[in-house]
C-alpha cells in the first residue's frame, strides 16, 4: 500500500498505533492533528466492544473523546496509565522529542510520565538528526514571565544557544494553556546536548515545563510513502537520517 500526502501519513500511522492497543488498557491519549486521527480510529474500536479508558491530554482531546463516544477519566481517578499513545513536533536520536506545538506539553509530559510506555506516532517528516530547528516550547508561569523569559535568554546563551524566543501569541493576545500559563517558543536551531538543557530550563523559577521530552517514548510509529514502520529508542542516528532521507530504515 501507498501512502501520500500529511494527512495519510497520519492516519496511516493512527492507525497502526491501534494494534498496540488491547482490551482493558488505561491509555493516555495525546494532543495535536495526528493524535486527533488516533482518537478517530480508537472510537470505532470501542464502538465495536474494545473496552478502554483514556485519559486526555488536553481540553481540545478531551472534547473529540466524548463526542465520539471514547470512555475517559481524570488522571488522578487512575494510579498509572498502561500505554500513553502522542504525536510529537521532532522525534530525534534515541526517541528524544520536542513536543508542545499544540500547547499540551504540561499535560502531555504528566500523563507520559505516569504511563508505563509511550508510543509516539508521526509521519517521517518528523524525524531530525539533532533536535531544534522546531522552536521549543517552554511553558511559564504568567506572574514575571518577562524575567522568566530574560532568565532562560541568559541560561540559554551560557550553554551557548542562541535564536529568538517568543511568547507564543494567539489572535493577538498571549496563548493560554489549558494549565493557565503561557508559552515561550525558543528557536535556538539545534540543541546539542538536550539533557543539559531541560536540566537548566528546569532550574529556573517561572519555568513550569518544557518541550523536550527525554527517556519517556520506547517506540515510534512512524509513517513513510511506501509503508509504516516501527522504531525504537536504540536505533542509530544513522538510520534516524535514513529514515527521513530515504526511508528505508529498520523494522523492528
Ligand atoms: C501538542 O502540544 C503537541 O505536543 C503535539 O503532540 C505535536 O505538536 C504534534 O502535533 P501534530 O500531530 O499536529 O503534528
Amino acid at each position: 500500500m501507498r501512502y501520500g500526502g500529511a494527512q495519510q501519513l497520519k492516519i496511516a500511522a493512527a492507525e497502526r498505533a491501534c494494534d498496540f492497543i488491547s482490551n482493558g488498557m488505561r491509555l493516555g491519549i495525546g494532543t495535536g492533528s495526528t493524535a486527533e486521527e488516533f482518537i478517530r480510529r480508537l472510537s470505532v474500536r470501542v464502538m465495536r466492544g474494545l473496552a478502554i479508558v483514556g485519559v486526555p491530554t488536553s481540553k481540545r482531546s478531551a472534547a473529540l473523546c466524548c463526542e465520539l463516544g471514547v470512555p475517559v477519566a481524570a488522571i488522578d481517578e487512575i494510579s498509572e496509565l498502561d500505554l500513553t499513545i502522542d504525536g510529537a513536533d521532532e522525534i530525534g536520536p534515541g526517541l528524544t522529542l520536542i513536543k508542545g506545538g499544540g500547547g499540551a506539553l504540561l499535560y502531555e509530559k504528566i500523563i507520559a510520565s505516569s504511563s508505563k510506555d509511550m508510543l509516539v506516532i508521526a509521519d517521517y517528516g518528523k524525524v531530525v538528526e539533532i533536535l531544534g530547528a522546531f522552536p521549543l516550547p517552554i511553558e511559564v508561569n504568567t506572574f514575571g514571565f518577562k524575567v522568566t523569559k530574560r532568565t532562560v535568554e541568559k541560561v540559554a546563551d551560557t550553554l551557548g544557544l542562541t535564536g529568538t524566543i517568543n511568547l507564543r501569541m494567539e489572535d493577538d493576545i498571549p496563548f493560554l494553556t489549558d494549565g493557565g500559563h503561557f508559552i515561550l517558543d525558543a528557536s535556538f536551531g539545534c540543541i546539542a546536548d538536550p539533557q543539559e538543557l531541560s536540566n537548566s530550563l528546569l532550574a529556573i523559577p517561572g519555568v513550569v515545563e518544557h518541550g523536550l521530552f527525554l527517556q519517556l517514548a520506547s517506540r515510534a510509529v512512524i509513517a513513510c510513502e511506501s509503508d509504516v514502520k516501527i522504531m525504537d529508542a536504540k536505533s542509530l542516528p544513522e538510520r534516524w537520517l535514513c529514515c527521513s532521507k530515504q526511508h528505508d530504515f529498520q523494522i523492528l
